[in-house]
């Protein structure tokens, strides 16, 4: 483990966030979580693309160029001489008294990142995992990758409680995506998942499974809103995220999706994802 704070290393557990941080009293800022496979960053121009937006869309100034930001990445993977893991990093509006209207020409944002090896082990989610449906209850950002994730927190939590890997978020009657994560239906051989709106996060494996491995496969994607309905009598599921890849879902509020094995194409996306990752 090696963590980075404002411009230097700093020993796990010593002193840095201030208590003034508006990233720790509202929550005010964004991060990224990027894989580490094989002692590189996987996809990494995509997180960088994604943070930059999201500190656009936040008003939070770019103060490290992307040149610099990549560079310290491989700095942290080659100092920590971790080579599978994952680097987390976050960017906050910065230190001022707790007021919660901000003035950016008075804020310097702050910087952290930490790389930690990756403990459990990812391949046993090959099996497929339980989900559970509940309200999508978040605003109307999600695109942007903020810190502020309390829906996320509640409804991953009620999902573990009934001892669901995670939870599948329906915005009304529509399948946005998961508490932690993209979801993705097969229903006769095509792939459907939500656009990439302001009602989900455009996820960097969901973007590599829509653009890469499912036109390599020959697997036709449609982006639209599918209903609980659609949801609930698709031949597959899976969730997709950085950590876990492509998921399999078994189960959905204790009933099999399709005959309760991970699908074929699923796990033909999966094979994919995992080829582009090595
Ligand atoms: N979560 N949707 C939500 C709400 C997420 O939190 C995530 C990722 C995703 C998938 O995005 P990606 O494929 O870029 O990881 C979708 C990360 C891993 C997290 O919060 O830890």
């Amino acid at each position: 483990e090696l963590t980075y704070f404002n411009g230097e290393f700093v020993e796990p557990g010593e002193k840095c966030v201030s208590i003034d941080d508006r990233g720790y009293c509202f929550g005010d800022g964004v991060y990224e979580v990027t894989r580490v496979y094989n002692g590189r960053c996987f996809a990494f121009s995509y997180h960088q693309d994604r943070l930059y937006r999201s500190m656009r869309e936040m008003d939070i100034p770019v103060k490290m160029p992307p040149d610099d930001l990549q560079e310290l990445h491989e700095i942290m993977i080659e100092q920590s001489g971790i080579t599978d893991g994952y680097i987390y990093l976050q960017i906050t509006r910065g230190v001022s008294p707790r007021h919660h209207a901000y003035d950016r020409s008075k804020l310097e944002p702050t910087m952290l990142m930490y790389i930690r090896p990756i403990e459990e082990d990812l391949s046993k989610l090959a099996a497929g995992v339980k989900a559970i449906s509940l309200p999508d209850e978040r605003w109307l950002h999600v695109d942007i990758k903020t810190l502020n994730l309390i829906p996320n927190i509640l409804a991953q939590t009620k999902a573990e409680k009934k001892f669901a890997y995670s939870a599948i978020l329906f915005r009304d009657d529509v399948c946005t995506e998961g508490a932690t994560s993209n979801v993705f239906a097969v229903k006769d051989g095509i792939l459907y998942t939500h656009p990439a709106n302001n009602l989900i996060l455009k996820g960097i494996t969901r973007q590599m499974i829509v653009t890469k491995v499912a036109p390599s496969l020959g697997v036709t994607v449609i982006e639209k809103a599918c209903s609980r309905e659609f949801i609930e009598n698709a031949d597959e599921l899976f969730f997709t995220d950085t950590i876990g890849g492509v998921i399999p879902i078994t189960k959905l509020d204790r009933k099999p999706v399709g005959n309760g094995e991970p699908g074929p194409v699923t796990m033909r996306l999966r094979d994919g994802y995992e080829k582009l990752l090595h």
